[in-house]
């Protein structure tokens, strides 16, 4: 079902929404619950948000359906709630929700909605772990900051028009969903981003640039390989220049060495054909300096490196392709100044350069339960006890950001996983 049952649609051009054929900014459209609830009936089962939330899969792409469980799920809790179209075919939203009248509050709690390929089921196991796709990434995450939320606003400790949640789609695959979300205008003095912590605070993650390289080669019969060209030596030779290149780069002392993975390679046809085509796929992660520094210096090195192969006349971009993936971003430095937290840098990616910071002075905090080192695997798992002390976790940080002293016993962190 599209809408649910007392769904609403804003906005001038709203109607559009349902039409295809309409071509204006998808992020424009906004979908809202017509609540008039006035009171809350807030779920405290953690277990049961966190299985029901896991069983949907939602990888990239195919986010509709748990958007529409979220979205019916905090709705019928009492949550003003808003779904935020960022495309249309297939549909994809990001899920706005605000328990109070303030739609734009002063603790913005965020996670991501969709989840890495293939899906794999939710399991529940005797030994009180839970497995499944988004079991941790970051299902756990969104779970762990609702069941947080609904505590505390049951407990009075904070006012519901302290906090909102955004819940978005497309982390894994470049963040469409988060920028997107820049367009809601959003103005948090503090932003709780939820991704596997180990229920630590995050101070900060490296940055990002990736690309893929094509070689273009000539196609002959390998007795003869001074008539053609081999893309398989031309690509080789490449990523040869960019190993030796990351050993090479500036050390930070925040983030540590920047690392650089040559991802997939592929090339040729035949053991008797000199390749005509070559391909790879590379992600450098970012300890110190620009995307464009990092662009320069990979571009220098491998057309340093490949120009052996050139004929007279040709430039390096005549036998090889490359193709950057985006912009990429700087190290990202994060907010860790909670009492009571350990903290560490981690070495993925998140949505944080993703929403532009639209406040000065703008808190950003990344936290949440499991281990990344499980995350994109085939034995994503968590425990109970991680999800648990992720609740308080959570309420802690939420408590701090509303300004409000924390009476909560966080626990301490079980490191079984
Ligand atoms: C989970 O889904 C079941 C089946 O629809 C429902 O009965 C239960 O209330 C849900 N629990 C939570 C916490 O969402
Ligand atoms: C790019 O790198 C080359 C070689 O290291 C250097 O000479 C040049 O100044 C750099 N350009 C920029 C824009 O950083
Ligand atoms: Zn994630």
């Amino acid at each position: 079902m599209f809408l649910s049952r007392t769904a609403i649609l804003i906005g001038a051009y709203a109607f559009n929404v349902l039409a295809s054929s309409n071509t204006r900014e998808p992020s424009q459209d906004v979908l809202r619950d017509d609540v008039t609830h006035g009171h809350l009936d807030l779920t405290h089962d953690l277990f049961g948000f966190h299985k029901n939330l896991t069983q949907i899969e939602s990888i990239s792409g195919n986010e509709e359906a748990v958007g529409n469980w979220l979205f019916e799920s905090l709705s019928s809790q009492g949550y003003n709630v808003e779904k935020q179209i960022v495309a249309k075919d297939p549909l994809r939203f990001n899920v706005l929700a605000w328990p109070g009248s303030k739609r734009d509050a002063k603790v913005l709690v965020s996670s991501h909605i969709d989840t890495v390929p293939p899906f794999y089921d939710y399991k529940h196991h005797n030994d009180k772990t839970i497995s499944g796709r988004g079991s941790v990434d970051a299902k756990a995450s969104v779970a762990a900051q609702i069941i947080a939320a609904n505590s505390l606003l049951q407990d009075n400790e904070i006012n519901p028009d302290d906090v909102s949640f955004l819940y978005v789609v497309g982390e894994e695959v470049g963040g469409d969903g988060m920028r997107a979300a820049n367009d809601l205008n959003l103005k948090p003095s503090t932003i709780i981003f939820g991704e596997p912590t180990e229920g630590k605070l995050a101070s900060g993650h490296k940055g990002m640039l990736s690309f893929k390289l094509h070689a273009k080669g000539k196609a002959a019969h390998s007795g003869y390989p001074w008539l053609g060209l081999s893309a398989n030596e031309v690509i080789v030779t490449a990523l040869a220049a960019l190993m030796e290149l990351g050993q090479n780069l500036p050390v930070d002392e925040k983030f540590g060495v920047t690392t650089i993975n040559l991802g997939k390679i592929q090339g040729g046809v035949a053991h008797n054909v000199v390749a005509e085509s070559a391909e790879a796929l590379v992600a450098i992660r970012i300890a110190q300096g620009t995307p464009a520094f990092m662009r320069n210096e990979t571009t220098t090195a491998i057309n340093t490196a490949i120009s052996k192969f050139l004929k007279k006349d040709q430039q390096p971009a005549d036998i090889l392709d490359i193709e950057f993936s985006g912009e990429g971003y700087s190290p990202v430095d994060i907010d860790a100044d909670v009492p009571g937290f350990d903290t560490f840098i981690v070495n993925y990616g998140t949505d944080i350069p993703n929403l532009k910071k639209s406040v000065d002075g703008q808190k950003r905090y990344l936290y949440g339960p499991g281990t990344i080192l499980v995350a994109h695997s085939d034995h994503e798992a968590i425990t109970e006890d991680q999800l648990q002390d992720a609740v308080g976790g959570y309420k802690k940080l939420i408590l701090h950001a509303a300004g409000k002293t924390s009476t909560v016993d966080t626990g301490t962190f079980k490191d079984s996983l």
